[in-house]
């Protein structure tokens, strides 16, 4: 199987995905990143790791179905299977997520269904939660709400500041995703209604 990364920022966990393909974690094939960023860390670290990666700039599209349209062609000519988002700050349209029904993974940092949204860390954060985690789920056309895969959490102690909370999350990410992009890969998700089920 052939999978692609979406990345807008820092590419963190696109990094820890591409260690993991390294030490044979995650038994699958890593054939492009998808950028929609010029500025991203994302890039760098394909070019490092002699991913082939594509930069779609949100700017040359009137809207976002085009912008999707044409990210479906990359991944189409790269022959993708499935698609793992990784700090992909977009929303994709019904149209994509159609195209790619039960293959598209998200990571969120925080236990869905709390904290969706963009700031989930610092929004924890902000109302002192005693315990948050990461969860990674699929993507539906519902903003983070579709069926859990994996999920982990972890204890917020009164020393915490926002960054280290931060790097806690972070950490427990780089752990987490890999492992279920492996499960994926392996074929080893299955529904049943919204529960996923791990054979
Ligand atoms: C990660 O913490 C990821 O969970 C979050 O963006 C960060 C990207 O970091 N995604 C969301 O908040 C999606 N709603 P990275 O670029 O270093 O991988």
């Amino acid at each position: 199987m052939n999978f692609a990364v979406f990345a807008s920022g820092h590419g963190s966990n696109l990094q820890a995905i591409i260690d993991a393909l390294k030490k044979k974690k995650i038994k699958t094939r890593l054939a492009l990143v998808v950028c929609d960023r010029k500025d991203a860390r994302a890039l760098q670290r394909a070019a490092k790791a002699k991913i082939p990666s594509v930069l779609i700039d949100p700017q040359s599209f009137p809207n976002r179905e085009l912008f999707d349209r044409e990210a479906v062609k990359h991944l189409e000519a790269a022959r993708i299977d499935f698609i793992v988002l990784a700090g992909f700050m977009r929303i994709l349209s019904p149209y994509f997520i159609k195209a790619y029904e039960g293959k598209i993974l998200n990571i969120h940092p925080s236990l869905l269904p709390a904290f969706k949204g963009a700031h989930a860390i610092r929004d924890a954060f902000a109302h002192a939660v005693k315990v948050t985690g990461v969860t990674v789920h699929f993507v539906t056309e519902e903003l983070d709400h579709g069926p859990i895969i994996l999920q982990e959490s972890l204890a917020v102690s009164s020393q915490d500041t926002l960054a280290s909370l931060e790097k806690k999350i972070h950490g427990l990410e780089h752990k987490l995703y890999p492992k279920a992009i492996d499960l994926f890969a392996r074929g080893r998700l299955s529904f049943a209604g919204r529960k996923v089920v791990i054979r």
